[in-house]
This record gives structure tokens, sequence and C-alpha cells, in this order.
């Protein structure tokens, strides 16, 4: 379970929130969109959740522990995949998975079989022996994505996940979250790709400039706007003022 409440950041001396008062609550076993296009806020919220950034107002919790009083317990219960590829250029593939296991404590019956069966579902094994300065961009991406769920978190956070991926690990990525959330885990991910939260999510929300415009599941919103697609309203909301559209 993820909980922003009134969740604010402001950056240095900015006269702008870049995350303005959001509250918002992922339950087990959701699978949750945060949608918004660039500049919205969402790796701001994702910082926030992962402990690297201190909201400047409001408070998140990861299954109940406070994230700026209890950083640690926190981040145990995370596994996280950043927008960026910055992962251990010199290390093989293997080198970095044992590297992620040691910093959270697995042990090596549980790191060997959750790595084994995690390059197999990635189809990494292979790969895994060489250096990751010899990976595509989408292998980088899948051996970070292994790399946060090695210590088997309840709660599974990506931030624009898909971008750089080819089709084939695109898919393979989208099917391991869709069963994680299936398993009961909290899946968050960020994404600017309208298509990628309709098709996937058992929740979607819509942030633009700091402020969370709405949410629900991705019919609901749907059904809500009559017979106008999300995608209209997708247009609609991050075209417009937030706050004419919030008085809405
Ligand atoms: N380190 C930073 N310092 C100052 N402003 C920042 C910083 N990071 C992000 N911002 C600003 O905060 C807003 C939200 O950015 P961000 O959370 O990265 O959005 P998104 O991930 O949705 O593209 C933007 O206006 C961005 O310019
Ligand atoms: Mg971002």
């Amino acid at each position: 379970m993820i909980e922003f409440v009134q969740a604010t950041k402001i950056y240095g001396k900015s006269d702008r929130a870049a995350l303005d008062h959001l509250n918002l609550r992922v339950g087990d076993g959701c699978l949750y969109g945060f949608l918004g296009p660039n500049g919205a806020g969402k790796t701001t919220a994702i910082r926030l959740l992962t402990g690297a950034l201190r909201a400047t107002e409001g408070t998140v919790q990861v299954n109940g522990i406070d994230v700026s009083t209890d950083p640690v317990a926190a981040k145990k219960m995370i596994g996280f995949v950043p927008d960026s590829q910055e992962i251990y250029d010199k290390l093989t593939g293997w080198e970095y998975l044992n590297f992620m296991a040691d910093v959270f404590d697995v042990s090596e019956s549980d790191r060997k079989a959750r790595a084994e069966q995690y390059l197999e579902t990635f189809e990494m094994t292979e790969a895994a022996s060489s250096r990751i300065a010899s990976y595509s961009r989408g292998m980088k991406q899948k051996i970070t994505a292994i790399g946060a769920l090695i210590h088997n978190p309840p709660v599974w956070v990506l931030d624009e996940p898909m971008v750089g991926l080819d089709p084939r690990a695109s898919f393979l990525l989208k099917e391991e979250m869709k069963r994680r959330a299936r398993d009961g885990a909290t899946v968050f991910f960020s994404t600017h790709v309208l298509e990628v939260a309709e098709k996937l999510c058992d929740q979607v929300g819509i942030i633009d400039r700091g402020h969370l415009l709405v949410e629900g599941a991705p019919e609901e919103l749907q059904e809500r706007m009559g017979d106008a697609s999300l995608e209209k309203l997708f247009l609609e909301l991050t075209g417009g003022d937030p706050a004419e559209v919030e008085a809405k």
C-alpha cells in the first residue's frame, strides 16, 4: 500500500509547487498508472515515495511506514526502477544482481532462485554473464527491473519504465507488472503515454502541473466522459488550465 497525504514539493526558491498537495492511495494488488505530460510532477512524486527527496509539506507512507521518519524500513518495502540507466557498467548482470541482493540482505538461496526465475522471465539468462557495459538500453532496463525485484518487495515503483524498450521487452515487463499486482503487490508506475495506462492499469491518476486532476479505473473515466475516449479527456485536461478543470 502506498499513501500520499497532502504531499507537496517546492524545489529551492521556486514560487510554484512541482507537486501540489497530492492525495493518493494505492492498495495492495493494484496496478496504478500515474499519467501526465512531461514536467507534470510524476518523477517528483516518485522521488518522495522512494525517499530520494523530502516533502516540503505532507507525508508519504509505504505499508503504513512514513518514508521520512523511517526511511530504511520504507525502502525495504520498495523495489524501484528509476527513469535513468545509470547502473554499474563494470559489473556483469549477475554481479549487479548479487550487489542488489547484498544491499537488501537477501539470502543466497532466495537470491539464486529469484534471479534465475526473473532472468528467465525477461529473457536475460545468457546476457547475465556479460558486462552491463555491453547491454542495450532495453537490457539495462530489464536488469534494473530484476535487481528491483530481488528482495521480493511488496511495492514495485517504476518511473517511465517503457521508455526505450523494444516491443518484446515492453511486453515482458508489462506482463510481470500485471503478475505482481495479481499476486497482491502494489505496482505504481508513471507514464506520459495514454495507451499504456489505458490498457494496463486497474487505476489511473492523471496529473498535470503538480495537481492530480482525476483518478479512477480507465473504463470509469471513460464513462464519466460519456462516449469520449480517455484520450480526449487526457488531451483536454493537459491542454487546459488545471484550476478550470478542477472546478468542473
Ligand atoms: N531538481 C529540480 N530542481 C528544480 N526544479 C525541478 C527539479 N526536478 C524537477 N523540477 C521541476 O518540477 C516539475 C516537475 O518535474 P518532474 O517531477 O520531473 O515531472 P515529470 O516526471 O512528470 O516529467 C517541472 O516543472 C520540473 O522542471
Ligand atoms: Mg519524469
